[in-house]
């Protein structure tokens, strides 16, 4: 069943649309991989799912709800429908481990300090860090902020949850460990996950489809079978990291114009 529809989307920002007429749909309980290069609108199209930017044209549905025509206080009610997990892991500096994960709770529940305090604990142990609720952010590695990052994400049991890089910056190892939490956490939670990136081997290890973004419209989408040696030159220049290919030659002719 379908979660989340794009139905041709466009969004300008600046002097550059950004989405072109984006269709997609994600399916529940997938992970959906969105690939793409720096300024394709990966991060915006996260944007769009979350109800934060609204096309200029077209629709985003999420589960049969139109979000892209939703009024704020509808939206609100929504998001806790998201888990986000940033690029940078984003935590509150100032906040200890506890205060950080169980923020939304804090914010916008009444439930005791025990409950609370229950539910971080239970959230840390799904990325395998017990007892660490008094730490400071500054004292985590950045493996650690980053899974500190998906247990806050995960606080208020969202049906959805995006992560928009989660492996950038992270050494190959604790890259691995974030990979390992996103297929953990898809099976164990049954959660649909969308997961933004550009690092293929990150990509053909979790993806159950992948979907990729190039000049603001979906060209390619498909189970990663299909995208191990694809037949699209654009898609086969990305997915293998080649220098040259149509995607680099657009640029550098549109450079010298
Ligand atoms: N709020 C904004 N205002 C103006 N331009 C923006 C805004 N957000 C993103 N952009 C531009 O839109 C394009 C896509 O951005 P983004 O989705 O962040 O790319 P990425 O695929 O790297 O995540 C970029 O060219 C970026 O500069
Ligand atoms: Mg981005």
């Amino acid at each position: 069943m379908e979660i989340i529809t794009f139905k041709d989307v466009y969004k300008k920002l600046g002097d550059k649309q950004v989405l072109n007429g984006m269709n997609l749909t994600i399916r529940e309980g997938e992970i959906m991989v969105i690939i793409g290069g720096s300024g394709e609108g990966k991060s915006v199209t996260l944007k769009h799912i979350m109800g934060l930017m609204k096309p200029d044209a077209g629709e985003v549905w999420v589960n049969n709800e139109c979000v892209s025509s939703m009024e704020e206080d509808s939206l609100y009610k929504i998001l806790s429908n998201f888990g986000m997990l940033f690029q940078y892991a984003a935590l509150f500096d100032s906040l200890n481990v506890r205060e950080n994960v169980g923020f939304a709770l804090d914010e916008h529940t009444d439930l005791s300090d025990e409950e609370k305090n229950r539910i971080v604990a239970e959230k840390l142990e799904l990325v395998h860090l017990s007892n660490i609720e008094h730490m400071m952010p500054s004292e985590l590695s950045g493996g650690m902020k980053k899974r500190v990052g998906l247990a806050r994400a995960m606080a208020r049991d969202p049906q959805i949850l995006l992560y928009d890089e989660p492996t950038t910056g992270l050494d190959p190892i604790n890259a691995d460990v974030i990979n390992n939490l996103i297929i953990e956490l898809n099976e164990k939670l049954g959660v649909t996950s969308i997961v933004v990136t550009h690092d293929m081997q990150s990509v053909f290890k979790i993806a159950h489809r992948i979907a990729m973004l190039y000049k603001g419209k979906i060209i390619k989408v498909g189970p990663k079978s299909e995208f191990m040696d694809p037949e699209d030159p654009v898609v086969r220049q990305f997915v293998r990291g080649e220098a040259h290919g149509p995607i680099t030659d657009e640029i550098s002719s549109s450079v010298l114009k």
